[in-house]
């Protein structure tokens, strides 16, 4: 349980922010994503507003991430603030960034893996190990994967440190396809467990070039939660917690590679017609982030997703939960990158 049943839909990251003041107050947080007119960036205003010991933005655009710096400094002067420039698609940038991120902190006591793409079209990769995939798939989770685990020692160095990965409910589209990461294969030309969700509108299933955009990203978003699901089991006995969220849905630069049609698609996707302020879309980060109740939650009886504030595990695609999937995601990134991650 979240400690505020009256948080929901309407409350705000600032919000949030002012009644969990005390859980923000002195931690070292490190959050990636950070651009004006992004959730991000009103994440880290509100993380800003209650003085943490040092908040260390990692985003790719340096240019973004000094206008972000600027304005937080015009509202919260004394706001103690780090850029870090870190590029989730790419394996060096990743290793870079984080080297920079532990010459800037001891310890790591929150770290909100916020930054996401979302794009219609083929962008491949190619993994370490020489398996295709698509870019969605390598900054939403791969990425991710890999910079959280050499954020690691930072975070066992903390107290009781939190992992939150900003998912979405976009995550229902698609399982993670182990047997065609990248799309090559035909839409439902993979075993069931991996096959797109059933009645789907069409747009959902459109293809460029054979590669389906959308549920590609779903099938990033399903891993972001059992990623969170299996980093909470691994680190079970270091006290290290992790979290997944659906923020709703959000005007941003997230649909900026999307044409009109798309963007009225994601535009239907808002319940019942209800778009949430910028400042609204970072309050579940902020309660999966902050909330002290959370810590109390048995995390091996909840996927612990959150939504509108509240842990609604309810709402978690079959093919985003359970050990076995978790376990075996986890299994796969290793090998793609061929990186063992030392717990
Ligand atoms: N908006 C919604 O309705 C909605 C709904 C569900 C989930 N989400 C999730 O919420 C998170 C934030 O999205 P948003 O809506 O705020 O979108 P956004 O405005 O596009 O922000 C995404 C952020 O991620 C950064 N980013 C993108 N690719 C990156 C990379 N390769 N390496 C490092 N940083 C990268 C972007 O940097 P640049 O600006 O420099 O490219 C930007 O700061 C995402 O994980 C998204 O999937 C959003």
């Amino acid at each position: 349980m979240a400690s505020h049943s009256e948080f929901g839909k309407d409350t705000t990251a600032t919000e949030v922010a002012s009644v969990l003041g005390d859980s923000i107050k002195g931690r070292t947080v490190v959050l990636t994503g950070v651009s004006p007119a992004s959730i991000g960036y009103t994440t880290a205003l509100a993380i800003a507003s209650q003085g943490p010991v040092s908040l260390v933005l990692a985003s790719r655009t340096p240019a973004k991430l000094d206008a972000v710096v600027r304005d937080i400094k015009k509202v919260y002067p004394s706001a103690v603030l780090h850029t870090v420039l870190l590029d989730l698609s790419s394996t060096t940038s990743i290793h870079a960034a984080a080297v920079s991120v532990a010459a800037l902190a001891g310890h790591v006591d929150v770290l909100i893996n916020n930054a996401g793409v979302s794009t219609p079209e083929r962008h491949p990769v190619t993994a370490p190990d020489g398996t295709e995939l698509d870019t969605q798939f390598m900054t939403n989770h791969l990425g991710v994967f890999l910079w959280t685990a050499l954020l690691l020692p930072l975070l066992k160095a903390a107290l009781s440190a939190r992992i939150v990965n900003i998912s979405s409910q976009g995550h229902r589209l698609s399982p993670v396809r182990f047997s065609d990461y990248a799309f090559r294969r035909g839409l439902y030309d993979v075993p069931d467990a991996e096959k797109p969700a059933a009645d789907l509108a069409s747009f959902f299933t459109s293809t460029v070039d054979g590669y389906a955009g959308f549920l590609g990203y779903g099938q990033s978003k399903s891993a972001n939660i059992l990623h969170a699901i299996e980093l909470s089991r691994r680190l079970s006995s270091t006290g290290i917690r992790s979290f997944s969220v659906h923020p709703g849905t959000i005007e941003t630069e997230l649909s900026r590679s999307l044409d009109k049609e798309g963007q009225d698609t994601i535009a239907k996707t808002a319940p019942k017609g209800f778009w949430k302020t910028q400042d609204q879309g970072a309050a579940t980060t902020m309660v999966a982030a902050f909330d002290p109740a959370l810590a109390e939650v048995d995390m091996a009886t909840t996927v612990g997703y959150l939504s509108d504030c509240q842990l609604r595990d309810d709402m978690v695609g079959v093919h985003a939960q359970g050990k076995a999937l978790a376990t075996r995601l986890w299994t796969e990134s290793e090998r793609l990158l061929k990186y063992s991650v030392v717990i």
